[in-house]
């Protein structure tokens, strides 16, 4: 691959999610091929907190690109392409149980994957089987949960298939396993992060009380976008901290899976 420009370069993404559609200023934004098609958006390069930031709404600007059909894996490249090498990925959720309420920001350690029609690896040949055990980075999770005394760190996210809610009997077998948040994006997000080494950590706004947790009528899109609005600001402001807080990525375990691997797929810059 080509080395990429140093205006063009990028150590941390953020991949804003719904009602998250900017977030550098003065930004150059950057039109990426992939092998795997367009990303969902132009990215904008900026720097934040001394570091070259790489921002990627993941429905695209006008969120034309809903959760089941974003191109995940043209994203995830297009990113590692810049030379990201960590992601942090805010996203809207659902709370599924009492310990989390509306406006709540919270770093999961634990991913349910519920999605089934996504392409969600690189890997389309040869014995290429990355531990996951611990989809998250634990450093960029902790940097994150340290920039603000406000946010929650731990706890399960289960990712659905979309573009519908829960049912209520969906919504009350996840609480019942003992699951905390609710979401539509966050699979297969995480897993091709970690395909192309970079560090990942989601960031959880949530925005409602997803059925089985809430009376009356279940979820409603306008009550997502609403609180979603509502905190933006904030939201922006947390990552900028940690942004300037976050570790070196070298010798994290989230590269290191593959040393001595023979990858069947292309990762950029590697
Ligand atoms: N994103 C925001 N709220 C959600 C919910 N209740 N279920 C799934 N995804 C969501």
């Amino acid at each position: 691959s080509h080395p990429v420009p140093p205006e063009l370069r990028a150590d941390v993404a953020v991949v804003g999610g719904t009602g998250f559609y900017s977030f550098l200023d003065d930004p150059t934004h950057v039109t990426v091929e992939t092998p795997y098609g367009a990303p969902s958006a132009d990215l904008a390069v900026g720097e934040v907190g001394g570091r070259r930031v790489a921002f990627l709404p993941r429905h695209g600007t006008g969120h034309e690109h809903p959760p089941h059909a974003i191109p995940y894996r043209a994203n995830a490249w297009a990113l590692r392409s810049l030379g990201v090498r960590q992601v942090i990925a805010p996203c809207a959720v659902g709370g599924l149980r009492d310990e989390v309420a509306p406006g709540d920001v919270v770093v999961p350690d634990q991913l349910v994957d519920r999605t089934f029609r996504r392409v969600g690896s690189f890997v389309e040949r040869g014995a290429v089987h990355l531990p996951f055990a611990d989809p998250y980075c634990a450093r960029v999770g902790d940097a994150v949960a340290a920039a603000d005394v406000t946010v929650g760190r731990g706890g399960t996210m289960v990712v659905i298939e979309g573009p519908r809610f829960s049912t209520r009997a969906e919504s009350l077998h996840h609480a019942a396993q003992g699951w905390t948040l609710v979401n539509m994006t966050g699979a297969p997000e995480a897993q091709l992060a970690r395909e192309m080494l970079m560090c990942y950590a989601a960031v959880a706004l949530v925005t409602d009380m997803d059925a089985g947790a809430q009376s009356g009528e279940g979820v409603g899109q306008e009550e997502v976008f609403a609180l979603f609005a509502a905190n933006t600001e904030r939201l922006k402001g947390i990552l900028a901290t940690a942004i300037a807080a976050l570790p070196d990525p070298d010798g994290c375990t989230c590269a290191s899976w593959a040393d001595g691997l023979e990858l069947t797929y292309e990762v950029p810059g590697l």
